[in-house]
């Protein structure tokens, strides 16, 4: 597909980091494939080492060429597209350094006045965000105020801030020098086919919205599990857990698409409109509540993972049961449990409805064991599962669970978008409704700090690798 031609220049900071490698230059590089990319772009990636730009294009080809091998089909059009980098090593403390960033943009871009079209990504660790933003104001590459024609954004990568004091500081510094409209701030889950389906499936089919509400549905139950552990991140994820790392991002940006209104319309603002309801209606956790609702959980073994401290209390594995307390949802629980090194690799929202009112085929509690489910596969399948009961074959009325399975791959041929893809081409377009609003960061950091604190430090619960984390989640009640 051939879109209209836009000419741009993207500034990459973390442009030697792992992000960078294994999704953005990718990314970019079959967007441009596929002729998203038509216009004239320039892609300049700032990072502490000193390189020249031949050395960072060859940096470019070569992640490229480990992370989507097989992609490059026309090596001319791959030298062309690799020729479109630039490097620009910047110290981020120093002010000096972002004039002689702006003179390259200018240079570059071929526009003297700065009035290129600019997208500033950053893709740095939480603490570098607010610097990067000063100076990005003070020498005047900000984009609050422009008075020529170019549009400025600019895209934050997750985790936005540690805790809600940052991300607050964050906002107000980001908000200096952008206005809301320009700013980007990623959850790739936003990104994904499936999570985006979520707002599809509830919305444009008329069986299930009348049911989608606490008089219909007993629990909703989202798991986000990973048969890995940290890899070679123990210096990051030391630091921030997995309370941080994915129930303040992932995990509460999809309890909010489950649990959201209809909004009045599709727009950007109509749809996070929606979901900061849902965040702001979650319950906060209490010192009180916390025994029954949270439970940490760390990997047997963690603390000898590299750059991990020899007495970490970071916990790898969370359950939370949340609860929100709005009309629609009084009194059901919402269960999102989350973790490392597990038994499988899959996120998967259950959605588990009420016991018919009488149950004529079998104890009162088989109902669990038939009860109308349905089962939203995020990945590694891409499925809808429809659970219902039926009669098992034979004399005696016995009832079995059976699904009616719907599969991405079966029904639509065509491969999808992956997250970077989707989330860089709304970033050049403008379109916010993936990306996360500033009271929606705000609420969601809330509800998590607000479990930090009233966990306070306890040690989690040690689990076997390859387990489904400390068997006391299954208790939780809330
Ligand atoms: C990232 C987390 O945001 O999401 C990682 O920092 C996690 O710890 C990753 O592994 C999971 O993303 P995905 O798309 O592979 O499910």
């Amino acid at each position: 597909m051939q879109d209209e031609p836009v000419n741009f220049t993207m500034v990459l900071f973390g442009a030697n980091g792992d992000l960078a490698a294994r999704k953005l230059f990718p990314s970019l590089y079959q967007l441009a494939r596929w002729g998203h990319l038509s216009g004239s772009y320039r892609i300049i990636g700032v990072g502490r080492k000193t390189l020249s730009h031949e050395e960072f294009r060859s940096q470019v080809r070569e992640k490229i060429l480990s992370f989507s091998p097989g992609s490059i089909d026309d090596e001319e059009h791959f030298a062309s597209f690799c020729g479109r980098f630039f490097h620009v090593q910047v110290d981020l403390d120093k002010i000096g350094d972002y004039y002689r960033l702006q003179k390259e943009i200018m240079h570059v871009s071929g526009e003297p006045g700065l009035c290129s079209h600019l997208l500033f990504y950053l893709s740095t660790p939480p603490a570098l965000a607010p610097v990067i933003v000063r100076h990005l104001r003070e020498s005047g590459l900000g984009g609050k105020n422009m008075e020529c024609s170019g549009w400025r954004k600019i895209v934050v990568e997750k985790p936005y801030g540690i805790n809600l004091h940052s991300a607050k500081e964050l906002n107000s510094e980001i908000g200096s020098v952008f206005r809301e409209e320009q700013i980007f701030r990623i959850d790739h889950y936003l990104g994904k086919e499936t999570v985006q389906n979520i707002l599809v499936f509830r919305f444009s089919n008329g069986i299930f919205e009348p049911l989608w509400n606490r008089n219909h549905i007993a629990r909703v139950e989202i798991t986000i599990a990973e048969n890995f552990g940290i890899r070679d991140r123990g210096a990051f994820y030391d630091q921030t857990g997995l309370l941080r790392d994915i129930i303040q991002n992932h995990g509460l940006q999809l309890l909010a698409s489950v649990a959201m209104e209809p909004p009045v319309d599709l727009s950007a603002e109509a749809v996070r409109d929606e979901k900061g309801k849902v965040l702001r209606s979650i319950r906060r956790v209490t010192p009180r509540s916390v025994e029954t609702s949270v439970l940490l959980g760390q990997y047997e073994g963690y603390r000898s993972e590299r750059n991990v401290a020899a007495d970490s209390r970071t916990e790898t594995f969370a359950a939370v049961n949340f609860f929100v307390d709005n009309w629609r949802w009084k009194g059901v629980p919402f269960l999102i449990r989350a973790g490392k090194n597990l038994a499988e690799t899959v996120t998967e929202i259950v959605i588990t409805f009420a016991c018919p009112p009488q149950n004529f085929f079998g104890p009162p509690e088989s109902c669990s064991y038939i009860a109308n489910q349905v089962i939203l596969r995020i990945q590694p399948e891409e499925t809808i599962a429809l659970r219902f009961g039926a009669k098992r074959p034979g004399e005696s009325v016995i009832t079995d669970p059976v699904y009616m399975r719907f599969d991405y791959r079966d029904s639509f041929q065509e491969p999808g978008m992956t997250p970077y893809h989707r989330l860089l081409l709304d970033a050049l377009d403008g379109n916010q409704t993936n990306f996360i609003r500033q009271d929606s960061v705000e609420y969601s950091w809330a509800i998590v700090d607000a479990i930090r604190d009233a966990v306070d430090g306890k040690m989690p619960e040690i689990y076997s690798v390859g387990s489904w984390g400390p068997p006391q989640a299954n208790e939780l009640t809330g």
